[in-house]
């Protein structure tokens, strides 16, 4: 059985006073998810990282947005995965749309970031989706299995069991438009496929996030999807009365 995964993106937004607001304001919320067996998290700029994991609870995910594939060195504007180990982040989300698209993310150098975060143990949610024209284009799993074969290259069996991976359709995100339960079941469905191979049983181990314009009002028909294992939230993730909606409509 998988767990249940909540996930709040928080892209760039909060400023590091309001991340230590919000990471108190969701202790309780974090209690009742562990009740229920679901896990929750929340990913904040790395300035707010360590305010996030100093007042969150222990058992409140926090993830960091990206991180650079080497220890140290001349990379200017970068982090490194020794720096969030030292704050306890132990989660990156990787090859998210919006840095594939604004920053030149490649699915090769996300698999050079899942290769250096198994060796420390951390645990990527590696992100993929199509744009809205290779949608209309009808390219959709071509370019999902594209991007989780050069993602998930070279990765073992064993390793990738603690693996996340999200499905974000790019027209989806922030639209308001959201892809139908069946597209986001079908496209999850051959994700799954997809990983089965490259790291074989171990797929089956794999959580598969849904994410693009999830509300507390859609949330629950998302994850009645039997391939849907969690949710990757941004919007609707930033306010706490919304993301205890999200929480409460999945328990
Ligand atoms: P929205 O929920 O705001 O559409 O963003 C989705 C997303 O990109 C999460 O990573």
């Amino acid at each position: 059985m998988r767990r249940k995964l909540l996930l709040g993106n928080w892209k760039m937004n909060k400023l590091n006073s309001e991340a230590k607001e919000f990471a108190i304001a969701a202790k309780p919320l974090v209690a009742k998810a562990r009740a229920n067996k679901i896990d929750l998290g929340v990913a904040p700029t790395y300035l707010s990282l360590a305010t996030a994991r100093k007042y969150s609870s222990k058992a409140m995910i926090v993830a960091a947005q990206n991180v650079h594939f080497e220890d140290h060195g001349a990379f200017t504007g970068e982090v490194s995965i020794p720096m969030l180990k030292e704050l306890k982040i132990n989660w990156v989300i990787l090859g998210h749309s919006e840095r594939r698209a604004y920053d030149n993310e490649t699915s090769e150098k996300c698999n050079k970031k899942m290769k250096a975060l198994i060796a420390n143990d951390m645990i990527p949610v590696y992100c993929v989706g199509e744009t809205l024209a290779q949608y209309e284009a009808g390219e959709t799993k071509d370019v999902v299995k594209e991007q989780i074969l050069k993602g998930f290259e070279g990765i073992t069996e064993e390793q990738a069991k603690k693996f996340v991976v999200a499905y974000e359709p790019v027209w989806s995100i922030g639209t308001g438009k959201n892809a139908s339960t069946e597209i986001a079941q079908d496209v999850c469905k051959f994700i799954r496929k997809t990983l089965k191979s490259v790291v074989g049983k171990s797929a089956n181990k794999i959580r598969i996030l849904y994410g693009g314009s999830v509300k507390p009002e859609n949330i629950k028909a998302y994850l009645s999807c039997p391939d849907v294992d969690g949710a990757l939230v941004g919007g609707a993730s930033l306010k706490i009365d919304s993301y205890e909606g999200l929480l409460n409509n999945i328990l």
